[in-house]
C-alpha cells in the first residue's frame, strides 16, 4: 500500500463509463446497467477505484442524456433504480466507488420545472429559468451563442420572453441567481448521496453564474458561443460551490470533478484548494484545445510536442495547492491514439500515452476503450453519425459549400461518436459481444481491438493500464511527488521526473516513430542514473538502469525509480 496521507482520490485512478456503448445486458443494441454489473468483474481486474457514470437520467435524449427531464429517475432503457442500488452494492463489495454525472447547469425543456416555468411570468416557476424580454425590435436580448451553433436564446410566446440555453434549444440555463433553485438543486444531489453514491462530475460548472449585465459581445462571430461572452467563471461562481460544498458535500465522503471550459490555471486552483471548500479537481480544457484550427476541433491540425509540454507542465506547477484530473480523451474527445498517438503504432503509442498521463500529478481518467487503445471510429457514411454536435458541424459546412472529403476527415479527426461507438468485447461479428441487435450507433469498420483478445495477451495496452495502476499504490512519488520538466528542449522525448523526499521517479516518454538516441542530464535530473531502476518499459528488453545513452524506440515510455537513503 502506498505510504501517503493524502486523500483517497489523489491516490485513485477513475474509468469513465458512457453507458450507452459500454455493454447490453437486453439485446435491444443499448447498453445499460445490468450491463455494467456483468463487467465489474472486468474493472476490478483492470484495478479501477472508481467508476464515473455519464448521466443515466430521464431524459428525451437531444444531447444523450446532458438534458435531464427527471434527476431522480433512472431512464428506463438503462434499467430500474433497483438494478442501480444493485450496480452500487455489487461496485462496494468489491471496493468500487460511483460517481453520478450531474448536470445541474441546465435541464431539458421538458423537466417539469421549465414547462411550469414557461406558461407565465408569474408562476412558482417563473424564475427558474434566464428569461429576458426581447429587444425593441423583437430579437434576442443579445448575440450570445449556443455551442452547437445558432443563438443562444429561443422566443417563448406565452411569456413573450426569450430563455437562454448555452447548449442545444432543448437544454434550458437554470437561474442559479434564485436561492429557491438553489435549494432545489441541492436537494437532487442529496437523494443520491443517500442512495450511497460517491460523488459527482459537474457538467460544465464553470458556467453556472452569468454576468447579470448580459452584455454584447464583439467578437468575429455573428453568435459569440455564450461561455466566451457573460457565461463562464462569473461573479458568483465561486460563492454558489462554496455554498454547495457547505451545504451538500461536506455532509459525506465524496470525490467531485467539475467540467470547467475556459478556465485557466488561476481560476482552478480558485476552485480547487481545498482550504476554500468548492471542489476536489477540474477537468480543464487547455491541452484539449492545442491542434484546434480554424473550426475549433474540427482540424486536421496535430498537437506540437513542444506546446502539449509547456502546457501540461504549466498545469503541474501552477495548481499546487489545488489538484488536476488527467485526461486525454472522453465522451466529447477523439480516441487519444489517433490524436496523440500513432495509428501505426496503435499498441506502442497508447502504452506510451498512457505512461506519461498516470505518471503526473492529478488523479488519472480512463475513458472507456481507452485501456484497448482503441482507434477513432471508422464510418463509411457521414449519415451514421448521432451526435448532436456533428450533425450540426456536418450540416453547416455542407450550407457553407465545403469540399465533401475535407468533411469527411474533420469529422473522422474530430466528432465526439469517435469515443462513443460500442465497446468489443470479442472478435465475434456483427456485434462483437457488446449485443446481438444493432446497436444504437454503429460499431468502427475497423475495430482495432477487443477485450476478450486484449485479456488472453500479456502484452496488451490492457496490462499495462493494469500496471499503471497497480504503481500508483505503490510509488508514493507517483501521487505525491512534485514535478520538474526535464530536456524541455527535446524535440521528441517528454521526460519528466516526480520527487518527494524518499523518492525519484524519472518518466521518460518518446514521440518518435523511429529509434532515436536519448541520455538525460544527471546534472539536470539530479538523479544518479546507474541508480535509478527501471519499474515499467512498454516494450521488452529496456535497460535496467538510466545509465548512459539510451536507444529509445518508437514510442517507448519508461519508468525509472530511485528510492533516496536519508
Ligand atoms: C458537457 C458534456 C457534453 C455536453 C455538454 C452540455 O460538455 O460533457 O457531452 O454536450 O456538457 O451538457
Ligand atoms: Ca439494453
Amino acid at each position: 500500500m502506498c505510504a501517503t496521507a493524502a486523500p483517497w482520490w489523489k491516490q485513485s485512478v477513475v474509468y469513465q463509463i458512457y453507458p450507452q456503448s459500454f455493454q447490453d445486458s437486453n439485446d435491444d443494441g443499448i447498453g445499460d446497467l445490468r450491463g455494467i454489473i456483468q463487467r465489474l468483474d472486468y474493472l476490478k481486474t483492470l484495478g479501477v477505484d472508481v467508476l464515473w457514470l455519464n448521466p443515466i437520467y430521464e431524459s428525451p435524449l437531444v444531447d444523450n442524456g446532458y438534458d435531464i427531464a427527471d434527476y431522480q429517475k433512472i431512464n428506463p432503457m438503462y434499467g430500474t433504480m433497483e438494478d442501480f442500488r444493485e450496480l452500487l452494492e455489487k461496485a462496494h463489495e468489491r471496493g468500487i466507488r460511483i460517481v453520478m454525472d450531474m448536470v445541474i447547469n441546465h435541464t431539458s425543456t421538458e423537466h417539469r420545472w421549465f414547462q411550469e416555468s414557461k406558461k407565465s411570468k408569474d408562476n412558482p416557476y417563473s424564475d427558474y429559468y434566464i428569461w429576458k424580454d426581447p429587444k425593441p425590435d423583437g430579437s434576442a436580448p443579445n448575440n450570445w451563442g449556443s455551442t452547437f451553433g445558432g443563438p443562444a436564446w429561443e422566443y417563448v410566446p406565452e411569456r413573450n420572453q426569450y430563455y437562454l440555453h448555452c447548449f442545444a434549444i432543448e437544454q434550458a440555463d437554470l437561474n442559479w441567481e434564485s436561492e429557491t433553485v438553489r435549494q432545489d438543486i441541492y436537494d437532487q444531489l442529496r437523494f443520491w448521496l443517500d442512495l450511497g453514491v460517491d460523488g459527482f462530475r459537474f457538467d460544465v460548472i464553470s458556467l453556472i453564474s452569468k454576468d447579470q449585465s448580459f452584455p454584447d459581445n464583439n467578437g468575429e462571430y455573428v453568435y459569440t458561443k455564450s461561455y466566451y461572452a457573460g457565461c463562464s467563471n462569473g461573479p458568483r461562481v465561486h460563492e454558489f460551490l462554496h455554498e454547495l460544498h457547505e451545504q451538500v458535500l461536506d455532509h459525506y465522503e465524496t470525490i467531485t470533478v467539475g467540467e470547467t471550459p475556459n478556465t485557466n490555471s488561476a481560476q482552478a486552483l480558485l476552485f480547487t484548494n481545498p482550504e476554500r471548500k468548492e471542489l476536489d479537481m477540474v477537468f480543464q480544457f487547455e491541452h484539449m484545445h492545442l491542434d484546434y484550427g480554424k473550426y475549433g476541433k474540427f482540424s486536421l491540425e496535430r498537437v506540437n510536442l513542444a506546446d502539449l509540454k509547456e502546457n501540461l507542465s504549466k498545469w503541474e506547477h501552477d495548481l499546487e495547492q489545488g489538484w488536476n484530473s488527467l485526461y486525454w480523451n472522453n465522451h466529447d474527445q477523439p480516441r487519444a491514439v489517433s490524436r496523440f498517438g500513432d495509428e501505426n503504432y496503435p499498441v506502442e503509442s497508447a502504452k506510451m500515452l498512457g505512461t506519461l498521463l498516470h505518471g503526473m500529478k492529478g488523479t488519472p481518467y480512463i475513458y472507456m476503450g481507452e485501456e484497448l487503445g482503441l482507434k477513432n471510429t471508422v464510418y463509411d457514411s457521414l449519415d451514421e453519425y448521432q451526435d448532436i454536435e456533428t450533425r450540426y458541424f456536418i450540416e453547416n459546412m455542407k450550407e457553407a459549400g465545403e469540399n465533401p472529403e475535407f468533411i469527411r476527415q474533420v469529422v473522422y479527426n474530430g466528432s465526439r461518436d469517435n469515443a462513443r461507438a460500442p465497446i468489443p468485447w470479442n472478435d465475434q461479428k456483427p456485434y462483437y459481444g457488446f449485443s446481438n441487435h444493432k446497436p444504437w450507433l454503429n460499431f468502427s469498420k475497423e475495430t482495432s481491438a477487443n477485450v476478450e483478445t486484449a485479456l488472453a495477451n500479456p502484452q496488451s495496452v490492457f496490462y499495462h493500464y493494469q500496471k499503471l495502476i497497480a504503481l500508483r499504490k505503490q510509488l508514493p512519488a507517483m501521487v505525491d511527488g512534485t514535478y520538474t520538466l526535464l530536456a524541455a528542449d527535446h524535440p521528441q522525448v517528454y521526460a519528466y521526473r516526480r520527487s518527494t523526499s524518499n523518492q525519484d521517479l524519472v518518466i521518460l516518454c518518446s514521440f518518435a516513430p523511429e529509434e532515436i538516441p536519448f541520455e538525460l542530464d544527471p546534472k539536470e535530473s539530479r538523479v544518479n542514473p546507474a541508480k535509478a531502476r527501471l519499474v515499467l518499459s512498454n516494450l521488452e528488453n529496456s535497460p535496467h538502469t538510466l545509465e548512459g545513452v539510451h536507444r529509445l524506440r518508437p514510442y517507448e515510455a519508461l519508468i525509472y525509480c530511485l528510492d533516496k537513503e536519508n
